[in-house]
């Protein structure tokens, strides 16, 4: 559950986050989420640890211009802290994403850096994208764990995703499935606001 959530084109604003398009200065910040084990152990082999800041910056860049040419909900974002003051503001990455046998249905999938493990920030963003993707006319959001994710799996329950099943059609190993409906998605007390472009405040 969040307070509000505010959706202006791309940048969407909870009460702690704002979930905004990758950059180029997000780097270090990038490399400090994809290159920690802890993460990348759970990416496995979708994606592997991310060595060092040059790959970093190869991989940000096709996500940018990814981002720049999907046609919303599917997109990237950095979870950032705007009000944090102790140098780096971006505390995690989410994605919304093509899946399933066709590529029709959309995937949520969230990643943290560890030290902001445990304060809500993930089920924050989670809603967040959520309210973005059913305001952008998605029908369902999946998401899906790898066994064993224990952090995963509670996150997807607190963002209200139930469980669906298993299945081993991706990368060769089984994984848990979940799914939200838009009807089980809390609404935040304060409302979701999506700012028309032609709006200026
Ligand atoms: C999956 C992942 C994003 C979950 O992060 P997380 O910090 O456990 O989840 P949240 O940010 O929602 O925090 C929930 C924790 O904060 C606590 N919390 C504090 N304030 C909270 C609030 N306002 N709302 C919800 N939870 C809150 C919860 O009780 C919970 O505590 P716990 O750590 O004792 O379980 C993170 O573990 C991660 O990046 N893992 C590696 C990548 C990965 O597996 N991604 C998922 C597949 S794509």
């Amino acid at each position: 559950m969040i307070d509000y959530c505010e959706i202006d084109g791309r940048v969407i604003r909870t009460p702690e986050l704002v979930l905004r398009p990758w950059t180029r200065r997000d780097v270090t910040d990038a490399l400090s989420i994809y290159g920690s084990c802890a993460v990348a152990h759970w990416l496995e082999p979708e994606m592997s640890l991310v060595p060092d800041s040059a790959s970093m910056a190869e991989i940000l860049d096709g996500w940018i211009s990814e981002s720049e040419h999907a046609v919303p909900p599917l997109g990237r974002w950095a979870i950032s802290l705007p009000t944090f003051t102790g140098g780096r503001e971006v505390v995690g990455a989410a994605a919304l994403l093509p899946f399933g046998p066709a590529g029709d249905d959309l995937q949520i999938a969230w990643q943290l850096q560890p030290t902001w493990w445990g304060r809500g920030f993930a089920t924050q963003a989670g809603h967040a994208l959520a309210h973005y993707a059913f305001a952008h006319g998605a029908a369902e959001i999946f998401a899906v764990v790898r066994p064993h994710n224990r952090r995963a799996a509670a996150l997807a329950g607190r963002v209200g995703m139930e469980w669906v099943g298993v299945t081993d059609k991706y990368y060769d190993r089984d994984l848990q499935v979940y799914r939200l409906l838009h009807a089980d998605l809390d609404l935040p007390v304060g409302g979701v606001r999506v700012r028309r472009p032609d709006e200026s405040s």
